[in-house]
C-alpha cells in the first residue's frame, strides 16, 4: 500500500514515464490525468498551473509540486490563497539553460550568426572587415539572479577565464556563496559601469519585473554583452532594443521574450516583442528553448528529479527546492 499519494496533471511522454516510474520508490502510489481521480485523496499535485478542481478535491493535498524553475504568475494568484500547500519547483534545466547562456554569450560576444549568414552566401567579406568580436577571457561577467542557473554559468565562465561578480537577493545571509564574489541587489548600480557581460538568470517577481530598464542599460559600457536567460520582463524591451540599435551596449543574447504565441496556428507567424530586434545583427534570437525538456537528457533528468523530490516526501524528508510564494519564486 502506498504511503505517499501523487496526483500528475500532464502525462509525460512514455519513455519518460517509464523512466519516472523505475525511479519512484514503491511507497509512492501515482495518478495521471487531468480528471479528479477516485479516490482524491492525493497529498501531492504535480503541476505548473493547476486547475482550481484538482487543488481543491483532496483534502489530503499539502504540496505543489511545479515540474520546471518559475511560478507563473496565474499560479501564484491561486496559491497565495492556500497557504496550507506548499509549493516547490524542481530545477531539473538549470545545467542545460546554463549551457544555453553560455552558447548565446558566445555567440552574441563573437558575431556569430552574422557571420554565418554573409558565409552562406559566399561572402567572406566580414573576414577583411572590422571585427567586433569581444575577447571574454579577463573580462567581468556579472550575473543577475545566482541561482541553480546562474551559478552554473557562473561555472563555465571561469572556466573560460572570465572574472565573476554575482547579485543576489539574500546576499548577505549565510550559507555556502561559492568560489565568486557575491553582492546585495542594492549595489547593482554600482556594478553595472564595470560589468563587460551582464547575464540576466533572475525569475519574474513584483521587484524583478523591470529591474534592467533605461537607466540600467546606460549604466553599462558600450562594449558590453547581455544574455537573459531568466525571463524577458526583467529587462525593458523598449529601452533594451534602443540600446542595441544605438550602439550603447554592443550586443545581445536573448532565450526569453515579450511576446508569445497565443496558439498553434500562430506559432509560424508571432515577433517575440513589438520591437524589431530581428531587424538588428548584434542580437542573437532564441525562442526560450534553453530549458526546454525536449532535449532527450533534460527529460530524463526531470523524471529523476521529481522521483527525488516524491521519494522525499514519501519518507518523510522534506521536499526540495521550495518555492516563497510570497516572493514569486
Ligand atoms: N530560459 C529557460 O528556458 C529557463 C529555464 C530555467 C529557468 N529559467 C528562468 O530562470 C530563473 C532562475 O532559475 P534558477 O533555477 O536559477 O532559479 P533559482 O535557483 O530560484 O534562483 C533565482 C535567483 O534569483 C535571485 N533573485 C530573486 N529575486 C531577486 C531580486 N529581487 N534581486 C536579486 N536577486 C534575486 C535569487 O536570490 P537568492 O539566491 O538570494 O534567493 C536566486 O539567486 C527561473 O525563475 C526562470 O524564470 C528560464
Amino acid at each position: 500500500m502506498p504511503q505517499l499519494r501523487v496526483h500528475m496533471l500532464h502525462e509525460p511522454e512514455p519513455d519518460a514515464l517509464q523512466h519516472l516510474r523505475r525511479c519512484l520508490s514503491p511507497e509512492v502510489g501515482l495518478t495521471l490525468g487531468n480528471e479528479v481521480p477516485e479516490p482524491a485523496d492525493y497529498e501531492v499535485l504535480v503541476a505548473g498551473r493547476p486547475p482550481v478542481d484538482l487543488l481543491e478535491a483532496s483534502e489530503a493535498l499539502r504540496a505543489l509540486i511545479i515540474p520546471w524553475a518559475g511560478l507563473p504568475e496565474p499560479t501564484r494568484d491561486l496559491m497565495i490563497g492556500r497557504p496550507g500547500i506548499a509549493v516547490h519547483n524542481l530545477h531539473h534545466n538549470d545545467i542545460s539553460t546554463a549551457e544555453i547562456a553560455v552558447a548565446l554569450l558566445l555567440a552574441a560576444a563573437k558575431f556569430l550568426v552574422p557571420l554565418d549568414r554573409a558565409l552562406r552566401s559566399g561572402d567572406w567579406s566580414p573576414r577583411y572587415g572590422p571585427n567586433r568580436s569581444t575577447m571574454l577571457e579577463g573580462r567581468r561577467l556579472l550575473v543577475l539572479g545566482y541561482g541553480a542557473v546562474g551559478r552554473h554559468a557562473a561555472k563555465i565562465c571561469r572556466g573560460m577565464g572570465m572574472k565573476v561578480t554575482a547579485v543576489r537577493r539574500r546576499a548577505g545571509e549565510a550559507g555556502a556563496q561559492g568560489p565568486d564574489e557575491v553582492r546585495p541587489v542594492e549595489d547593482l548600480h554600482d556594478l553595472l559601469p564595470v560589468a563587460d557581460v551582464l547575464l540576466v538568470a533572475l525569475p519574474l517577481t513584483e521587484k524583478t519585473r523591470d529591474m534592467i530598464g533605461e537607466k540600467e542599460l546606460a549604466l553599462l559600457p558600450e562594449h558590453a554583452v547581455l544574455v537573459n536567460v531568466g525571463r524577458g520582463p526583467v529587462v525593458d524591451d523598449g529601452a533594451l532594443y534602443e540600446a542595441l540599435r544605438d550602439g550603447t551596449i554592443r550586443a545581445a543574447g536573448l532565450d526569453v521574450w515579450y511576446n508569445y504565441p497565443k496558439d498553434a496556428e500562430s506559432r509560424a507567424s508571432t515577433f517575440p516583442s513589438d520591437h524589431p530586434f530581428h531587424e538588428l545583427d548584434n542580437v542573437v534570437m532564441s525562442p526560450h528553448r534553453a530549458g526546454d525538456p525536449g532535449i532527450e537528457r533534460v527529460e530524463v533528468l526531470r523524471m529523476e528529479r521529481l522521483a527525488a523530490s516524491l521519494n522525499a516526501a514519501a519518507s518523510g524528508e522534506p521536499i526540495p527546492c521550495p518555492v516563497d510564494v510570497q516572493e514569486g519564486y
